[in-house]
């Protein structure tokens, strides 16, 4: 069977040879138009006048549209009604997009939109989340809480009590491929739109939307990514609606590309949050009550900042048991780019804060973190199957059946020399005053499906041609996480060919419709599903044809090595394709997948938003320098959990890259906006993403040895978000070198700059 194989990815050499195509490589027909926004440059206040004259007569440029050549504003917004294409007399964040220039070539539109000149009334912005909580500036009417039992009273009962506070920043995506899109005029005003989008359906339904078209008038195509991230669920919205207005307005192919800088200044990145807490526990750092308070940072439009932090909440207890627990969370309306979804989608927020909590609790016991985080953990999956009653429940009333971390914690604690090391490294920090080495163990759990419910549904169109050749359409992207790949041997297996058998190509909104963004770490678990059943579809109609001729049945025709067998004789796949087909049999089939028992109400923070969880841990070692703050990644040891891994080369791939990426979050990648709303890291020369270098020169990944107790794709997890959170580590393992500068817990905020070490190293020696 072709399922489990480390296959490469499918367009591995297409990537490195160049000839990978990208929306921007896409020839256009004809004379196409180049689009380029003008940017607001205050974060608040009103358009008093804008004088647009000297961007018309600039070279080349078509023509300039502002909020005054529309009767009906488009709108960008994935959830809410609340993000104009173009600023409407107001402008709400420094970036925001006031005016389209509509030029002859892409510098010709970029050097143009510069020459706007606006004059703003400034008011005063409402930027921090202090700003936000002084001036009651939110999403939804209050914060929402989600609890179980009685955590106040817990606290206060508990054998000791500690609290604290940390802030986490942002993360910029930095996707390799920016923003871009594509849009081009057919017969009869109906348009093709090419767009660099996580989210197919969702640029479909924006541009009908925008153009008061019909969704089957806009066929949206996407053959990949060069990174999405959660950067392009919604982000893309606003260029596929400038192009599709523009090619429109001009009769010609419109195409648009944010250039980095504009890309940074004008798109949302993951939500900064404030994280307090207050926790009582016992001696053995068991918690007995948990309070916390989340505070996302949204920015100026609502996206998808609700259900990220409803996500954030949800990973709130991580790994642990958390008998008594109440989380609040406030969701902050701030005049900054209006935050969105980026790799675990809130999940790692939520997660850092109670990691935060582990490691505090040990530190003020004395202990070992990994002890106090064992004696936390949830009832182990074989304890539950045995009794039912054993199993822990989640903040949210969750039964927690599937978990494993125990045995993953146990055996990575063991290849990686966990007790051996530390022991080595306290050594080492008593004798050594100025280079300090910090070593941390931290798990994940994280729940997979969408928590909007419905989402959870996927569609695929399967054609077997008579020659036995296999075309494949589904409704995931690619983005180099290696989706198609995966679904290409859930394909081949079905038909017991192999993979090179199967044609994967663009996700295309004309083949497969009402498709979910492939997000939520859930492109193989729905996409796979809905392949399969197509697949199983048409296969099974070769069966019955080949067992009516052959006088046998079905369950006697078997599909194995490109071949069919029936009974005695045997044939290739091409042979059998042929015969059904000469027979009059359809060769073509649809599948659809929802994903059984999730149910849960957000409101009131109950039931099973998850269909189960995938599981992972790592164990980071650091050093750092305790006169300059710099420090590295020394070693990196991973044990993960993808179930069945369906391809376990892609699989490690995702585990190192995220990995490396939540490591970045919390350690390199810093945002900062000025006390006017500019954001002053909006290229990569201020804003520090790990570089090769900077991977950790030591780092053992493995997957876990298992597969998953619910009946997924042949028993894989999803694996896209899950390893992020693994990066966490990283930032406990600074948190642990600090701490070896002196007796107090060290107050580290995320993300742990060389600075920030710094400052907490001379904290710590007081
Ligand atoms: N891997 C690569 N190489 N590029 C990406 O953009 N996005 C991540 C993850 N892995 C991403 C990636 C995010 S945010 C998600 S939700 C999943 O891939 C989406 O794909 P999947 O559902 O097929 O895992
Ligand atoms: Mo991933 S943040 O769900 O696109």
């Amino acid at each position: 069977m072709s399922v489990a194989k480390p296959l490469p990815h499918d367009a591995a050499r297409l990537h490195v040879t160049g000839q990978a195509r990208y929306v921007d490589d896409i020839p256009a027909p004809g004379n196409a138009v180049h689009l380029a926004f003008g940017l607001s440059t205050v974060a608040r206040g009103r358009i008093v006048s804008m004088d647009l004259d000297a961007v018309r007569a600039a070279p080349g440029v078509v023509a300039v549209m502002s909020a005054d050549d529309f009767d009906d504003m488009p709108d960008c917004s994935p959830s809410t009604h609340d993000e104009p294409l173009l600023a409407m007399g107001e402008v709400f964040y420094l970036g925001q997009p006031v005016f389209l220039v509509i030029a002859e070539s892409h510098l010709a539109a970029r050097k143009a939109a510069r020459l706007g000149v606006i004059a703003y009334e400034a008011a005063p912005a409402i930027l921090t989340i202090d700003d936000a909580m002084a001036a009651d500036s939110r999403f939804e009417d209050g914060p929402r809480i989600y609890e179980k039992g009685d955590a106040a009273t817990a606290i206060a009962g508990a054998t000791h009590q500690i609290d604290g506070q940390f802030e986490i920043g942002g993360q910029e995506h930095f996707y390799l491929e920016g923003q871009a899109a594509m849009a081009v005029p057919q017969e009869g005003g109906d348009l093709v739109v090419h767009s660099s989008t996580q989210h197919p359906s969702e640029i479909q339904h924006k541009v009908a939307h925008a153009l008061h078209v019909p969704m089957n008038a806009v066929r949206v195509e996407v053959r990949r990514m060069g990174g999405g991230f959660g950067g392009k669920e919604s982000q893309g919205n606003a260029l596929a609606i400038a192009c599709a207005i523009a090619a429109l307005n001009t009769g010609r192919p419109a195409r648009m590309r944010y250039d980095r800088d504009d890309d940074m200044m004008v798109t949302g990145k993951r939500h900064d949050f404030r994280i307090s807490y207050r926790v009582g526990f016992d001696d053995d750092g068991r918690v007995a009550g948990i309070e916390f308070l989340q505070y996302a940072r949204c920015g100026w439009a609502q996206d998808l900042s609700l259900p990220v932090a409803d996500r954030a909440m949800l990973h709130a207890d991580n790994a642990y048991d958390l008998p008594h627990a109440r989380i609040e969370s406030h969701r902050l309306k701030t005049h900054t780019q209006s935050a969105t979804a980026f790799r675990g989608f809130g999940g790692p927020q939520g997660m850092v804060g109670i990691e935060r909590v582990m490691d505090h609790i040990a530190h003020h016991l004395g202990r070992d973190p990994l002890q106090v985080r064992r004696a936390n953990f949830y009832a182990s999956a074989e304890t539950v199957a045995v009794d039912a009653a054993q199993a822990g429940t989640t903040p949210y009333h969750m039964p927690v059946e599937d978990f494993i971390l125990d045995d993953l914690c146990a055996k990575l604690e063991q290849s990686s020399n966990y007790a051996a090391r530390r022991t080595e490294i306290a050594e080492w920090n008593a004798a050594n005053p100025v280079l300090k080495r910090g070593l941390a163990l931290s798990p994940v759990k994280f729940g997979i499906s969408f928590t909007l419910t419905f989402l959870n549904q996927a569609g695929a169109l399967v054609h077997v041609y008579n020659d036995g050749s296999i075309h494949m359409n589904h409704g995931g992207t690619e983005m180099g996480q290696g989706l198609f790949q995966k679904v290409a041997q859930v394909a081949a297996a079905s038909f017991g060919v192999d993979v090179s058998a199967v044609k994967i190509t663009a996700t295309d909104t004309g083949k497969v419709p009402n498709t979910s963004a492939t997000a939520a770490s859930s492109g193989s678990d729905l996409n796979g599903m809905a392949v399969k059943a197509a697949c199983d579809t048409i296969r099974d109609r070769i069966a019955e044809h080949l067992a009516e001729r052959y006088q046998t049945l079905p369950a006697k025709v078997h599909f194995a090595s490109g071949k069919v067998f029936v009974g005695d004789a045997e044939m290739t796949f091409a042979e059998a394709a042929q015969s059904a087909y000469q027979a009059r049999v359809s060769l073509s089939a649809t599948g659809f997948y929802k994903t059984p028992k999730v149910e849960w109400d957000r409101i009131a923070g109950r039931g099973r938003p998850f269909f189960y969880f995938a599981y992972g841990a790592a164990v980071t070692e650091v050093v750092i320098d305790t006169l300059t703050g710099e420090n590295r990644i020394l070693r990196a040891d991973i044990l993960h959990d993808a179930g069945a891994s369906l391809n376990p080369a892609l699989d490690i791939g995702q585990v190192e890259g995220a990995y490396v990426q939540g490591a970045g979050w919390l350690t390199t990648e810093e945002l900062v906006w000025d006390d006017a709303g500019r954001l002053r890291t909006h290229a990569p020369s201020t804003y520090k993403i790990p570089a090769c270098s900077d991977r950790p020169d030591v780092f053992n990944v493995a997957l876990f040895d298992g597969e998953n107790r619910e009946d997924t794709i042949y028993k894989s997890k999803a694996v896209g978000e899950p390893p992020f959170m693994l990066g966490i580590s990283a930032f406990l393992a600074l948190s642990d070198a600090v701490a070896a500068c002196g007796d107090a817990y060290p107050d580290l905020q995320a993300p742990a700059t060389a600075e920030q070490v710094l400052n907490a190293v001379q904290k710590v020696q007081g």
